[in-house]
């Protein structure tokens, strides 16, 4: 079954708790969590405290996006405040293994990130070791934005390749997924979306919900 994580990088953080609730009540499974740093990507959102004044509130999984730097420095932190998975992006880290091993070294799920123009191919040696890929739809740091047509057929090269290696890792995919082009991510093989502006932009969080659940 394909898992909708919505994106609380559009929610209204007034209101982060009663968005949160919505969206679980509205039957999703994760919950994407968008970290920025202003220096990897060009804006800055929120950290760890945000995470951590969530937990023991919300039964959804969190599914964290560190769009940062070192982010090594900081894995500690998340796992702290409740993360139960952690993407960092193979463009800001040197000694990807090493970082995988760390974030499993607590116990949560790693996963790896490609930024738009960086190509599968990268993840060869470390594919084995993963428990996902978070294939980004648009380049990082913002919500909003449109989704980038040749990642269709980027999701279906990668399916591929894990199916061919006879691994078992999740496909993510990130941007710019709304209700008119999700079921071409789907049909490419994403297993979870992620979906911000295109969940909590709108009037009826529920509906929309209900609507995206019909079109996987
Ligand atoms: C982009 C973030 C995405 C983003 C998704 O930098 O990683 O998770 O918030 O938002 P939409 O669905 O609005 O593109
Ligand atoms: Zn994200």
């Amino acid at each position: 079954m394909v898992k909708i994580a919505p994106s609380i990088l559009s929610a209204d953080f007034s209101r982060l708790l009663e968005h949160v609730k919505e969206v679980e009540r509205a039957g999703v499974e994760y919950l994407h969590i968008d970290v920025m740093d202003g220096h990897f990507v060009p804006n800055i959102s929120f950290g760890a405290p945000i995470l951590k004044s969530l937990k023991g509130k919300t039964k959804l999984f969190t599914d964290v996006h560190l769009m940062i730097e070192n982010p090594d420095l900081y894995v500690k932190d998340f796992v702290d405040a409740g993360a139960d998975l952690i993407n960092v992006h193979i463009e800001a880290c040197p000694h990807i293994h090493r970082t995988i091993q760390l974030i499993k070294s607590y116990g949560v799920r790693a996963a790896v990130t490609l930024n738009p123009g960086t190509p599968i191919h990268t993840l060869e040696e470390i594919l084995p070791e993963l428990d996902m890929v978070l294939l980004m739809s648009v380049n990082p740091g913002f919500g909003g934005q449109s989704y980038i047509k040749s990642t269709t057929d980027k999701i279906v090269r990668l399916k591929k390749m894990i199916k061919d290696a006879g691994l078992n890792c999740e496909i993510e995919v990130d941007g710019g997924i709304n209700l008119d082009n999700v079921r071409e991510v789907v049909t490419a093989g994403a297993d979870i979306i992620v979906a911000g502006s295109a969940i909590f932009n709108t009037p009826n969080i529920d509906e929309t919900v209900k609507a995206f659940r019909q079109r996987l």
